[in-house]
């Protein structure tokens, strides 16, 4: 009698609740298989449908109410009623970990205790730079900055530091890394990226995602990454965010595919589809792309999500579609799994009109649904979708953390100038710090920092120093006077005075944060005001010290010539301001290198792996390629000298094998980035002057000399050709490294 009632009992609970499918771990898919079976049309549809956070909170959607709050109503319509599989976003600004914490606890007690199939949220945010929404989270420089470290080791470790205060706040999704190889210097979006050169963006974005997701993204310290935003989204005709791009097979496969297929390598389980349209056709309604490409042809089988409202976009800006459903149904038959709908239910309730109206096949819908479900096993969700215990996360914007952050910048800020080694300064050096970038943190941290556009001061962590601050932790005489903002003079005579009392300026300019739309410019020039302040300052016979911090390249031309010294700073956030207050007073020796080419005129805006019709060539009248600063630029307080160049072809291994020495000549220990570029020097596809083909940053004491010994498979000297594919020709090719150079011959 006691195990009847106990049956019966058992029988009720399965029927009152649902029964929650044990996920094997040995072979997820086939208990993810069973579980599609148990689902509604409408549940399938709801797993591919991502809300913004904003559509369950209590308030208007981009006005909640505040303090934030679920709204209970709301969030059982999402995910009780629709069968929402994943919410995104923070409603407007950064969270404590506590509020995270009981957000997640909220969602997910939902999701697993509520519905019948228990199937857990996955909850996604941009945690491009640190973990950016989380208040007290611990800011990195941006991604621009950490590429011209060179180092990717240090990019790993900072990935798997912003992994964990991300899990730490009960969020397993992080949409990140920018694998857009920054190819249009006006693109609002630059300082999201590694930069220019493929192979950059390669070792990078690698090393980002083996940051985020471990060797097991279900490692409770660990995220599962999203690359994006595949594909050509950065090399928009215009530089406009989220226009359109022209680019010929041979270009999408050189340039912009490697990133993507190396991610995919790497196990990224998660792709963001870019907004913009590649030659006429919107990417999320280009099946060739993907599907044809990226399933079929690369093998991906993670999830892909579009981007912010994409699919109306479809509808409403592309034209494409001549209504919302007919998007629905051309994005999801062209390959999307997840729609970032993300404030409606429109998507939901057309979607299953169209299964059920026989326009998208049921199998395309498992499909995305299986992926999905996979995703959320590959992340441990099913067996714990909740944050384990805060307690486990100790670390959570701990000095180690910050101090990591500090690193980053000291090594990738990037000293482009130095003329009579103004720099280092001395302590008894009187200096005037100016400048709209000087004394705020806002104008350091950049984008996506603690909110979208990360521009509003109130969400600025006071505990950290501003430019001018940590000037003041190293320099006894300094004063300071802002001068000038973007569009006027402010107090120029205070200005104007402070100056003549110093002995040096430091003027600290650049560009207002900015990404995405709002972020776009008519023109790369830096603001006039600025370039105007620089030239009153400069006509009292001052050394400048000019401090660039901004998310691209902003055009110096005008005024470089009046400046004795030029460091960019990028963003290199609020742990960065010391390491630059560091590199001026010598305790930090510079190492960084521009990871992009710094144009000079706006209408040159060639990169550095050009062709040879892109050169410059006075005598012939050609004024091509001369940029204020060329790829890979950057000096330290110390020398080194390349010696002792010496390449062999290795036939056997398919290798060539390179041995270059590196000698530190001046008296100050440093490190160097030896960066070895390849040309083709002739190819059936008019090669670039030169790409480069692999970097090591090593540190070289004073005196020392360093013999750097590695190789590069042939492989790596393959180019697209005319018929799209990866081919090495024979012919002579070129090694350069520093000034040395060598030639082989295949
Ligand atoms: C951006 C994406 C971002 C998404 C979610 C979009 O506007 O383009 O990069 O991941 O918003 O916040």
């Amino acid at each position: 009698m006691k195990s009847f009632s106990k049956l019966i009992l058992l029988f009720s609970f399965i029927i009152l609740t649902g029964f929650n499918f044990p996920i094997c771990k040995d072979n997820p898919t086939h208990d993810i298989d069973k579980l599609i079976k148990k689902m509604t049309l409408k549940q399938k549809v709801g797993q591919m449908t991502q809300l913004n956070l904003d559509v369950i909170s209590v308030g208007e959607i981009f006005n909640l109410k505040e303090p934030h709050q679920l709204d209970s109503a709301k969030l059982r319509k999402a995910l009780v009623e629709y069968g929402v599989g994943s919410i995104l976003n923070v409603g407007g600004h950064a969270y404590s970990l506590e509020h995270w914490n009981s957000i997640i606890k909220e969602i997910q007690s939902v999701a697993t205790k509520e519905t019948n199939l228990r199937i857990p949220v996955l909850y996604g945010i941009d945690a491009i730079h640190g973990a950016n929404y989380l208040l007290n989270g611990t800011l990195f420089p941006q991604p621009l900055a950490q590429a011209a470290t060179f180092n990717p080791v240090m990019v790993e470790k900072a990935a798997q530091m912003t992994a964990y205060e991300t899990r730490a706040s009960g969020i397993p999704w992080n949409f990140s890394p920018v694998l857009d190889v920054a190819r249009q210097p006006l693109w609002s979006r630059v300082f999201e990226t590694y930069g220019e050169d493929v192979y950059v963006c390669k070792r990078m974005g690698v090393a980002t995602i083996q940051g985020y997701q471990g060797k097991d993204a279900s490692d409770p310290y660990r995220v599962s990454s999203c690359m994006k935003h595949f594909l050509g989204y950065s090399w928009s005709f215009t530089g406009k965010d989220r226009t359109s791009s022209y680019i010929p097979d041979i270009q999408l496969r050189e340039y912009f595919l490697p990133t993507f297929e190396a991610a995919i390598d790497a196990g990224s389980l998660s792709v963001m589809i870019n907004s913009g349209d590649v030659n006429g056709i919107p990417v999320h309604a280009n099946k060739s792309l993907l599907t044809d490409l990226l399933r079929n042809e690369l093998g991906f089988d993670g999830v892909a999500v579009t981007d912010w409202e994409d699919i109306i976009k479809l509808y409403q800006f592309h034209k494409v579609a001549s209504s919302l459903k007919e998007a629905v149904k051309m994005a999801i038959n062209a390959g999307i799994d997840m729609s970032m709908v993300p404030n409606d239910y429109q998507f939901s309730d057309l979607l299953l009109e169209l299964v059920e109206e026989g326009e998208v096949p049921m199998e395309r819908i498992d499909e995305s649904v299986k992926r999905i479900l996979l995703m959320k096993k590959r992340l441990g969700l099913f067996d714990n979708p909740f944050t384990p215990d805060s307690h486990s996360y100790p670390l959570v914007a701990s000095d180690s953390f910050s101090n990591h952050s500090y690193k980053i910048a000291s090594e990738a800020i990037t000293l482009l100038k130095n003329n009579d080694q103004v720099l280092p300064l001395s302590n008894d050096q009187k200096i005037f710090c100016t400048g709209p970038m000087a004394h705020s943190l806002t104008m350091i941290n950049g984008s996506w920092s603690r909110t979208w556009q990360g521009t509003d001061p109130v969400w600025d962590d006071q505990s950290k120093n501003t430019i001018l601050e940590a000037l003041r932790t190293n320099f006894s005489n300094v004063s300071f006077e802002q001068g000038c903002d973007f569009d006027s003079f402010q107090n120029i005579e205070a200005a104007i005075q402070k100056a003549k009392n110093s002995d040096i300026i430091l003027a600290c300019m650049g560009e207002y944060p900015s990404t995405e739309k709002p972020g776009d410019i008519h023109s790369l020039e830096m603001e006039r005001a600025q370039l105007d302040y620089i030239k009153e300052l400069s006509t009292l016979g001052k050394p400048i010290i000019l401090v660039l911090v901004q998310n691209r390249t902003r055009i110096i031309r005008e005024i470089e010539p009046l400046c004795s010294a030029i460091i960019m700073a990028y963003q290199p956030s609020e742990n960065g301001s010391l390491a630059v207050a560091d590199i001026l007073n010598g305790k930090v020796n510079p190492s960084g290198k521009l990871p992009v080419t710094y144009p000079r005129n706006v209408n040159s805006l060639l990169l550095y792996d050009h062709r040879y019709t892109d050169e410059l060539n006075i005598d012939f009248g050609l004024e091509a390629f001369n940029p204020q600063y060329e790829f890979g630029h950057g000096l330290s307080y110390t020398n080194f000298n390349y010696s002792d160049l010496n390449v062999n072809v290795d036939s056997t291994k398919q290798q060539i094998h390179i041995q270059v020495k590196v000698t530190n000549t001046g008296t100050l220990d440093g490190k160097e980035t030896v960066l070895a570029f390849v040309s083709d020097n002739t190819a059936s596809v008019a090669p670039s002057v030169k790409r480069l083909r692999y970097f090591e940053k090593s540190m070289i004491s004073s005196g020392e000399t360093k013999l750097l010994d590695f190789s590069i498979d042939w492989s790596d000297l393959a180019f697209v050709n005319a018929n799209g594919k990866w081919i090495r020709e024979k012919g002579s090719y070129t090694i350069t490294i520093g000034s040395l150079t060598q030639n082989i011959y295949f």
